[in-house]
């Protein structure tokens, strides 16, 4: 385990130029994380830049093992590849690394940790902690309470993934798409799959030989280590939406023991990070807008399935807070308690 200063660690983050470094550097200023000191790194593009933490400036460093000298806890949001060379180099040095990229989630000796879930799996970590895909976070957060309610037989997903989830690049193509829409030209199609705006796409990111995608296997693979459950039926469709930020799913779970919509509303309810947003009297149930900007995963259209025992939900989260930069912070929050 890495040798963390328990009281006032000090904090790196690589990628802090970045969609989901920035959102972290306000998440570790607005939870008052007690942090001695910052170091905002990135590549050479940004080297000399600056990020304001705390009303400070602080300049941008390069994102190399000699910038983790000293420092207790490294925030990893830029590649993955950059991921697969630094962790273990911030590692060695006596830091954690939690990592945002996909490259350590599978890796046995690596704890895939949403803390509301298995925040036990931090314990005994090798210097490197994963954080889970964006959209495996939401998703995991509300299958768990019904889990611990009625156990989990099969569960079918489909998502509506927001075009911050491909980072600042997805920001901008949907923007520049939307301009040349407004100019009545035809869009550039450069980081989707295809057109992504006034569109609906059935890819995020790229094909496997078996038709899935490679980020339906993630939430596949991601969802059953976090779970702690090798074999859990998790059948998936992840699709992208030209909206900025907010994750969305439509789930149907099949519980092992009935569950009524009534006693899965309580079970949601009472579960650390989830708000039940759900009166079909009123029209009222959550959107990706409405949970832009919060921490909690917002959880409604809870209803029976017509033909069977199953339950529908629709649940969304903020991708880049707690599907990304909260649950990072959180993660480091855990250890310091520890
Ligand atoms: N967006 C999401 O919803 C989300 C959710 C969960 C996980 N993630 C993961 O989080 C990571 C960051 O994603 P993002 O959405 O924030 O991407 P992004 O907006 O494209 O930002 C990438 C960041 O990485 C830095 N970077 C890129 N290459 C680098 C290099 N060779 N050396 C040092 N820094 C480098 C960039 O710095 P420069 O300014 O120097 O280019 C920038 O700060 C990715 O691994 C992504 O898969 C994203």
């Amino acid at each position: 385990m890495g040798s963390v200063t328990p009281n006032r660690p000090v904090v790196a983050v690589v990628g802090a130029t970045g969609a989901v470094g920035e959102v972290l550097l306000g998440i570790l200023e607005e939870r008052n994380f007690p942090l001695s000191d910052l170091r905002p790194l990135a590549s050479e593009r940004s080297v000399g830049s600056a990020v304001l933490f705390k009303g400070e400036s602080y300049e941008v460093g390069l994102a190399e093992p000699g910038a983790f000298d000293g420092v207790d806890f490294v925030f990893f949001a830029a590649t993955g590849a950059l991921s697969k060379d630094l962790a273990p180099e911030a590692a060695r040095r006596g830091a954690v690394a939690i990592d945002k990229s996909s490259t350590w989630r599978m890796d046995p000796s690596v704890p895939l940790v949403v803390p509301e879930v298995n925040a036990e799996a931090l314990r005994g970590h090798n210097g490197i902690v994963a954080c889970p895909n964006c959209t495996t976070i939401g998703f995991v957060m509300a299958l768990e309470p019904i889990r611990r309610a009625a156990g989990l037989r099969r569960v079918v997903v489909t998502t509506f993934q927001a075009v911050s989830g491909a980072g600042r690049p997805g920001l901008d193509e949907l923007s520049r798409q939307q301009a040349a829409l407004r100019r009545g030209e035809k869009p550039v199609v450069e980081k989707f799959a295809a057109q992504i705006a006034a569109n609906v796409v059935p890819l995020c990111e790229d094909f496997l030989d078996n038709g899935y995608s490679s980020e339906e296997l993630k939430l596949l693979h991601e969802t059953r280590k976090i779970l702690g459950d090798a074999d859990l039926d998790v059948t998936m469709t992840c699709t992208r939406v030209p909206v900025p930020i907010g994750h969305s799913a439509s789930v149907l779970v099949e519980t092992e023991t009935p569950l009524s919509a009534d006693a899965a509303r309580d079970a949601l309810r009472g579960f650390p990070g989830i708000v039940v947003v759900d009166d079909p009297g009123n029209c009222v149930f959550p959107t990706a807008n409405d949970v832009r900007g919060r921490d909690e995963v917002l959880v409604g259209r809870i209803r029976k399935d017509l033909g069977s025992d199953a339950l529908w939900f629709w649940q969304v989260s903020d991708n880049l807070r707690k599907g990304a930069a909260t649950n990072a912070v959180q993660i480091a929050e855990t250890i310091l308690t520890y």
